[in-house]
């Protein structure tokens, strides 16, 4: 998919003094049903996760915690988006290449996924990934 289809979604934020509340349905909030739920934590400084690319899975990602830069690449053009508000998520349609770098200490990314964990699903290798966009 293009990275015009890449979209940073606001969602809703219930400011109170006891502490904010953020929410998130399916189909509401993401243009997708949530069927998994997964986080990264404990990121050592320095590290990068991600670099891959999927068949069919949509993905929302969410800074829950810290700070942390995503990169896409849909095979022709690349951008940095930087995520650092957990009432903010990223949603990463198919076929967009991510890796998710420069995490700040204690950061917590949340990501809901719209299928079970399938590893046939995953393109690993950037260059497949490319040639299969490109033909
Ligand atoms: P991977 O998706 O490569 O991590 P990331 O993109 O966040 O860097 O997954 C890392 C490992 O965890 C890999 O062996 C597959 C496993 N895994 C599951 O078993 N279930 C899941 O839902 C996810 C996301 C990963």
């Amino acid at each position: 998919m293009p990275l015009a289809d890449v979209k940073l979604l606001e969602l809703p934020k219930i400011a109170d003094p006891r502490g904010n509340l953020t929410f998130i349905e399916g189909m509401k909030h993401v243009p997708f049903e949530i069927s998994r739920v997964y986080y990264l934590y404990d990121v050592p400084g320095g590290e990068t996760r991600g670099g891959h690319a999927h068949r069919t899975l949509e993905q929302f990602i969410i800074a829950a915690m810290g700070s942390f830069d995503v990169l896409l690449d849909d095979g022709f053009d690349r951008k940095r988006v930087f995520l650092n508000r957990s009432y903010y998520g990223l949603y990463v349609p198919r076929m967009v290449w991510r890796e998710l770098e420069n995490f700040s200490s204690g950061s917590v990314c949340l990501v809901l996924a719209s299928h079970p964990y399938d590893e046939a699903d995953y393109y690993r290798s950037y260059e497949e990934f490319r040639s299969v966009v490109r033909t």
